[in-house]
């Protein structure tokens, strides 16, 4: 069968890592969607870096929009990150342009979701994300089919890679917060500007998209409440400790009589609950539907790896002709299903 054609914009932690899963993984990947995936052409800021993997075979671009209009590709992988600028205008481009879009980019999604979603339906093409929302946890596909007939009453986890990682490792080690903070940097966990972590905003951001998908409404970044955990101390734990509770950055959203409450915040959680052992790095989201009750993954929730795992599978359903709108059904049926989901039950 004929390869389906991707161009990678960003090669940064996560576009080599996917650059580098496609290559090792090559032939099984090619087996499992029934082609193959090749590079037709990449992005980035510094033609002359060495990024410790080979994109000879792709045509370089330095401008990722061009890209994104003109590459011999049927798929556009938007891997730079930022809700506005040259990622926005990449992923419009790629989707006016009539190409599927693949992104890990959660902080686009949460402001322009909706409105990007529609582009997406109107060139009839596919908007992808599964590695937006909690890494490499495949959330995205288990709350659209393996759960897609409960009707979710809470769903809520850990989001944020940096912020589990800097208060596991402030618990075990003592060490002090901007310490941790650097080394989850350089482990690639961290986002561009470090304080959309321990501020609390990017996993505000990935619980604004798991609601949508979750209950069904549109994507309402601007309803989550959030606090961050700059002002977590090392007292704080030990005294949750002794209490029998471990300190996790939370993000919950529920179903209320007030409507869907959205909140991002630290929490003192029960050491024999669902949450309490999920350290480092790790993330787990708990979904609590009416008939499945309540079902939990966990996973890496940041990093080259795992993040990667969530963007191939994502090129794969591409490349198999498997796909779905984006927030679960077309953005003009995520009000009218909420709807109706107040009127019958
Ligand atoms: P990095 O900062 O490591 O990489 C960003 C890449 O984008 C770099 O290769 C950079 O080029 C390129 N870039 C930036 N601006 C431009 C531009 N104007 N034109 C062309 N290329 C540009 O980011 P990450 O890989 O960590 O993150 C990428 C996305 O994935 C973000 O949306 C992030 O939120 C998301 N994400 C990240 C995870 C992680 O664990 N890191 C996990 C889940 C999602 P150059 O290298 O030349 O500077
Ligand atoms: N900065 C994010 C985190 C990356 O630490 O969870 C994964 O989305």
């Amino acid at each position: 069968a004929a390869p389906l054609k991707i161009a990678i914009a960003g090669l940064g932690t996560v576009g080599v890592g996917t650059v580098q899963l496609l290559q090792e993984h090559a032939r099984v990947v090619a087996a499992r969607c029934g082609r193959p995936i090749e590079i037709t052409a990449v992005s980035a800021r510094d033609r002359l870096r060495n990024r410790g993997c080979d994109v000879s075979m792709a045509t370089w671009y330095d401008d990722p929009v061009a890209m994104a209009r003109e590459a011999d590709a049927d798929v556009i992988v938007e891997l730079i990150g930022g809700s506005d600028g040259v990622a926005r205008e990449t992923v419009q481009a790629a989707l006016e342009a009539g190409r599927g879009v693949v992104t890990a980019n959660k902080a686009l999604l949460a402001m322009h979701g909706t409105a990007l979603a529609r582009a997406a339906e109107a060139t009839g093409v596919h908007l992808a994300y599964e590695a937006a929302v909690a890494g490499g946890i495949p959330i995205i596909k288990a709350l659209r089919e393996g759960l897609a007939g409960n009707r979710a009453r809470r769903v809520y986890g850990i989001l944020n890679g940096t912020c589990n990682y800097i208060l596991t490792t402030m618990e075990e080690t003592g060490r002090d917060f901007e310490d941790v903070l650097e080394e989850a940097q350089h482990l690639g966990y961290a986002e561009a500007d470090p304080t959309f972590d321990v501020d609390g905003i990017d996993a505000a951001h990935k619980l604004a998209l798991l609601t949508s998908v979750a209950f069904g409404r549109p994507v309402d970044f601007a309803s989550v409440s959030m606090e961050g955990i700059r002002h977590v101390t090392a007292m704080d734990i030990v005294h949750a400790d002794e209490l029998g509770y471990r300190i996790k950055l939370l993000g919950v959203a529920e179903e209320t009589e007030h409507g869907i409450l959205q909140r991002v915040h630290p929490c003192m959680v029960p050491k024999n609950g669902p949450i309490a052992s999920v350290d480092g790095v790790f993330n787990a989201v708990v979904v609590e539907g009416d008939h499945v009750g309540r079902a939990k993954l966990e996973g890496r929730g940041a990093g080259a790896g795992p993040t990667a795992s969530a963007v191939v599978a994502d090129i794969m359903d591409m490349a198999a002709g498997r796909g779905a709108p984006t927030f679960g059904v077309p953005v003009d049926r995520l009000t009218e299903s909420a709807a109706a989901s107040i009127n019958t039950h």
